[in-house]
């Protein structure tokens, strides 16, 4: 089947089968190897992008569902000039990650909580990623990096 999208902002299309998973066309067609897979029962949240501006696991939606859709993933999140957004700047300032593996699923949907609230409590942060494991920092220096981008209001035009 025929599939095509807008990924990062440019053009983006192929030849998918049904089942095709989008995190899958993703990572082996467009060779976004930044969205990771951490699971095979759609818990761990290393996988999401956001589709029309909303978080999805990418995992958890077929490539031909995404027909048509503007998806961003953590290859799109850097400012234009190559920069870390603020977002990612922040986990880096506060050591929000150890290995690495779950942080674009957590850029992604730290991303979308700021979008929504852009002033979040430390309740709100820790709820809003409960679908995304860490087995790493124990979640602490994630939190404080959230916390420290939102007081940057530019994270809102994120
Ligand atoms: S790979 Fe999608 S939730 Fe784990
Ligand atoms: S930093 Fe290793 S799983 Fe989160």
């Amino acid at each position: 089947m025929d599939v095509s999208m807008t990924v990062n902002g440019r053009p983006a299309s192929g030849k998918v089968e049904g089942r095709t998973l989008l995190v899958h066309f993703l990572r082996d067609d467009l060779h976004l190897t930044g969205t990771h897979v951490g699971c095979d029962t759609s818990q761990c949240g290393a996988c999401v992008v956001h589709m029309d501006g909303r978080p999805v696991k990418a995992c958890s939606v077929l490539a031909v569902e995404a027909e048509g859709a503007e998806i961003l993933t953590i290859e799109g999140m850097a400012n234009p000039d190559g920069s870390l957004s603020v977002i990612q700047q922040a986990f880096q300032d506060h050591h929000g990650l150890q290995c690495g593996f779950c942080t674009p699923g957590m850029v992604m949907s730290a991303a979308a909580l700021l979008k929504d609230d852009p002033h979040p409590d430390e309740r709100t942060i820790r709820d809003y990623l409960d679908g995304n494991i860490c087995r790493c920092t124990g979640y602490h220096n994630i939190v404080k990096a959230i916390l420290a981008a939102s007081e940057n209001a530019s994270i809102a035009a994120q």
